[in-house]
């Protein structure tokens, strides 16, 4: 079977995660990706390593499906071989800070020159503005991109989540560019430049929150927020704790086993179409005609009350009990899992969204597969390459000989 992104090649300067989350996606799509390593190799190799020597899981889980080149881009000999990789492939990733590549002297123009119909694609802290030439890191960009100060408890310090909205959510868009951009291409015969900023990503992915903004100035509160109808609110949106962004009101409630289980808690949503079984299920059918309770409106002041009602049920039950009973009624819910959970998840490792894999010096171990599936384009995760796998075999594809290897090695170039 042939796959989606077949023929495509990217020279692939990323490190640490966003844009190497952006290249490995297009790599599992079935583009050669060429990972650029500097001699040393990407910073992230050797962080939060939990065996000695050993790539670590940082590294690995970020740059599946990869080939890997070491070469040094400020040497004049480096330099020559980027040149023959800049026209030998169509994508260019990088998430360098900011003004690196020109420093490296592969400007846009300079690369236009070089190969007219390149794609320059790049993961920045921040678009054009005040802070375009700051550095960036994924915590930087929840705060900057209205995350942190949307998330936590309302009596509590804004907080960040552990969803890496800001590196692998930049990787996500960038990618999407990088796809749009090879199809315009098609159409003009000409690449161009690609910029996702991960203030603007995290704002893309935090967009109800403007949304709600833009409300709480209309009618100065939010209802379905849990700071209603006691509570105070200022001119800001709030932090919402575990109130569903959506308008159908939900929240965290306890299951059994919560005293001692971190983790023993399910996601319930009080959808209006459901109300009639809710209030069954949890053994409140006077709710049901009760104008008090009976309608999405009334129910807004009494969130509390009905979640607190939840509760007094869900935590008579494990969370997965919970979610069996309440799904043969079409109430929504989500269990919430932890990673030692999801690890061992039957189904997700059926489906290829948890796999296992090999690695030459580490063994085996776990992975996050594709978690985009084509049925025309499967996705087989292969290992990260070992630093500078490929070296050989890339320059050898690009018309370099043995003895002109040889030479690149011997001066440290390679
Ligand atoms: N050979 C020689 N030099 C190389 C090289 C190679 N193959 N690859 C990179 N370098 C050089 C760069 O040219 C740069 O040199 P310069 O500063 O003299 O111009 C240098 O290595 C370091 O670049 P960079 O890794 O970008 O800077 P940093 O380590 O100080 O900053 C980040 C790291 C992540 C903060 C920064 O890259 C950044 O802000 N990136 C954009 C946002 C981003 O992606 N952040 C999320 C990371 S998950």
């Amino acid at each position: 079977m042939g796959r989606a992104l077949d023929g495509v090649r990217i020279l692939d300067f990323t490190h640490v995660q966003s844009g190497p989350t952006c290249t490995q996606l297009l790599a599992w799509l079935g583009a050669d990706v060429i990972k650029v390593e500097k001699p040393g190799g990407d910073i992230t190799r050797q962080q939060l390593r939990d065996i000695p020597g050993v790539d670590s899981l940082y590294f690995t889980m970020l740059n599946h499906n990869k080939r890997s080149i070491t070469l040094d881009t400020k040497s004049v000999d480096g330099k020559q071989v980027l040149e023959r990789l800049v026209q030998y492939c169509d994508v260019l990733v990088e998430n360098f800070a900011p003004g690196a590549l020109d420093r490296m002297g592969f400007s846009w123009n300079r690369i236009q020159a070089l190969n007219p119909r390149m794609i320059v694609a790049s993961v920045k802290g921040f678009g054009p503005g005040p802070y375009e030439e700051c550095k960036a890191y994924e915590n930087i960009a929840q705060c900057a991109g209205g995350a942190a100060s949307t998330t936590g408890f309302d009596d509590g310090p804004p907080l960040v989540t552990g969803a890496q909205i800001g590196d692998s959510g930049t990787g996500l868009h960038l990618a999407l560019g990088i796809v749009a951009a090879l199809y315009q291409r098609t159409a003009t015969g000409h690449g161009q430049r690609v910029l996702a900023a991960m203030q603007d990503s995290v704002l893309n992915l935090c967009r109800v929150k403007l949304r709600d903004q833009q409300r709480l100035g209309h009618q100065g509160v939010l209802r379905e927020y849990p700071q209603y109808p006691h509570g105070r609110f200022g001119s800001a949106v709030p932090r919402s704790a575990n109130a569903s962004g959506g308008g159908q009101p939900g929240t965290i409630v306890k299951c059994k086993g919560w005293e001692t289980d971190p983790n023993a808690y399910l996601y319930f949503i009080a959808q209006a179409p459901v109300w009639q079984q809710i209030c069954q299920v949890i053994g409140r059918e006077a709710w049901i005609s009760d104008p008090a309770f009976c309608t999405p409106e009334a129910r807004l002041a009494r969130l509390d009350e009905v979640f607190a009602a939840v509760e007094a049920w869900t935590i008579t039950q494990t969370k997965y009990e919970a979610m069996a009973i309440l799904n043969e009624h079409d109430i929504p819910c989500g269990p919430i899992l932890s990673m030692q959970e999801l690890a061992n998840d039957a189904a997700l490792r059926a489906n290829g969204t948890i796999v296992e894999v090999e690695h030459p010096q580490r063994g085996t171990y776990l992975s996050v597969g594709n978690p985009i599936k084509l049925s025309a384009s499967v996705t087989q995760v292969r290992r990260s390459p070992l630093l500078g796998e490929h070296t050989e075999e890339i320059l050898t594809e690009i018309g370099y000989t043995s003895a002109a290897i040889g030479a690149l090695r011997s001066t440290k170039v390679i």
